[in-house]
C-alpha cells in the first residue's frame, strides 16, 4: 500500500516521513526504520511471500460483498503522487464479509510495478513468484468515516485488497477495454502532483475482470510504505488480472506507469538484493497465512 499518513513528530536528525524513496541509497527501504522506527522494523510488516503449502483453510473466510463495485461513475480522479498512480473513489463504495469485523469503505486504489517481464514489480509473491504488477484497493473501517489517521491506530483499521496483474497469453492489444481506458490517462499525469478527472464508463468490477474473488489469502500486516503502520488486514487474491502485453510492457511506454513516473515502486529482486533475501526476511514475519477453500 502506498499511504502517506500524517507526518511524524519532527526530530532534527531524522528525515521526515515524506523523504522516503524506493531506489536511492539515501532513502531506500533499508533506511525506512530510521524514518519510522516505531513500525518499519516491526514484526507484522508487509508485503510477504505467501507460501501456499503453509496456507491453512479457514471456514471463517467467507465471500465478500462488494458494494457499488459495478458503478461506472465511481472512479473519480487519477493522481501522480510521485510514488504511484492513485485513483480516488466516490463515496458509497465498500466491502464487507470475508471475515472482516464490519464494513470498510473503499477509498482509493493504486498500482505497484516493475519494469518489463525481467523486473516484475508486485509487492506480494506467491511461492516466490513475483508478478509484473499489483493493484491495491485501500479500505478503511466505516466507523472511522474515512479518517485514516484514526484507522492506522487500529490494528485492523484498514483492509487492503491485493490483485496481481499479468500479461495475457495471446496477441490481443488494448485489452481489456477497462485497462485500455485507465492507462490512457497516464499520458495526462506525467508530472508529480498532476491529476485528471476520470470520465464515467469504467467500474471496479470492469478492472477486476477474470478474478474469482472467493479465492484469496488472508494475513494481518502493514502498510508497505512509511510509516509502515501495522494496521492492515490483507487479502491477496489467487487469480490475476490479465492485461494485454501492450498495456503492461514498457515497450509501449506511454501506457506504462514506470515510464510516466520514471521509477519502479515495489521491493523487487535485482541488483541490490536477491529474492531469496527478501523471502527469508518476510517469511519470518508471517503470522498465519490462510487460504479459503472453494468448498463450503
Ligand atoms: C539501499 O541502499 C543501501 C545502501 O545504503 C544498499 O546497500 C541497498 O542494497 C539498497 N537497497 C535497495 C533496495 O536499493
Ligand atoms: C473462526 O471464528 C471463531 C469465532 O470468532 C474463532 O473462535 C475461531 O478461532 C476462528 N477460526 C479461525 C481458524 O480463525
Ligand atoms: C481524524 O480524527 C482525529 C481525532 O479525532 C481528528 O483530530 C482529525 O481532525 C480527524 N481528521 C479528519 C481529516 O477529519
Ligand atoms: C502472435 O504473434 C506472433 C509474432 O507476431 C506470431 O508468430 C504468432 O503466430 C501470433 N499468435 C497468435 C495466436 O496470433
Ligand atoms: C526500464 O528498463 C529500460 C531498459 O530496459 C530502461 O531504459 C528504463 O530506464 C527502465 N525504467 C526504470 C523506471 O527503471
Ligand atoms: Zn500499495
Amino acid at each position: 500500500m502506498n499511504w502517506l499518513v500524517a507526518a511524524l513528530a519532527v526530530c532534527v536528525l531524522v528525515p521526515s516521513a515524506n523523504s522516503w524513496c524506493y531506489h536511492k541509497p539515501s532513502c531506500n527501504d533499508t533506511t525506512w526504520p530510521t524514518i519510522a522506527a516505531k513500525y518499519c522494523s516491526g514484526t507484522r510488516q508487509s508485503p510477504i511471500n505467501i507460501v501456499s503449502a503453509s496456507a491453512e483453510l479457514n471456514a471463517n473466510l467467507t465471500e465478500f460483498t462488494f458494494q457499488n463495485y459495478g458503478d461506472t461513475s465511481i472512479l473519480k480522479k487519477i493522481l501522480n503522487t510521485g510514488k504511484t498512480v492513485k485513483v480516488s473513489l466516490g463515496s458509497g463504495v465498500s466491502i464487507s464479509g470475508g471475515d472482516l469485523s464490519e464494513a470498510y469503505d473503499s477509498l482509493q486504489f493504486h498500482l505497484h510495478w516493475g519494469n518489463g517481464s525481467s523486473i516484475p514489480g508486485s509487492e506480494h509473491t506467491v511461492d516466490g513468484k513475483r508478478y509484473p504488477m499489483e493493484l491495491h484497493i485501500v479500505n478503511s473501517k466505516s466507523t472511522f468515516n474515512g479518517n485514516t489517521t484514526l484507522a492506522v491506530k487500529d490494528s485492523t483499521g484498514l483492509a487492503a485488497l491485493g490483485f496481481f496483474i499479468e500479461e495475457m497469453s495471446g496477441n490481443e492489444t488494448q485489452q481489456p477495454a477497462s485497462w485500455n481506458t485507465l492507462t490512457s490517462y497516464l499520458a495526462n499525469i506525467r508530472n508529480r502532483g498532476d491529476s485528471v478527472s476520470i470520465a464515467p464508463g469504467i467500474s471496479l468490477d470492469d478492472l477486476l475482470v477474470g478474478v474469482d474473488r472467493s479465492q484469496y489469502y488472508r494475513y494481518l500486516g502493514s502498510l508497505t510504505t512509511p510509516n509502515c503502520n501495522e494496521a492492515v488486514v490483507w487479502t491477496v487474491f489467487k487469480d490475476s488480472i490479465k492485461v494485454s502485453k501492450d498495456l503492461v510492457r514498457p515497450g509501449h511506454p506511454e501506457r506504462h506507469p514506470a515510464w510516466v513516473l520514471g521509477l519502479i515502486n515495489a521491493r523487487i529482486p535485482g541488483g541490490q538484493r536477491s529474492l531469496a533475501c527478501i523471502s527469508s526476511r518476510i517469511a519470518t514475519v508471517i503470522q498465519v497465512t490462510l487460504e479459503r477453500s472453494k468448498e463450503p
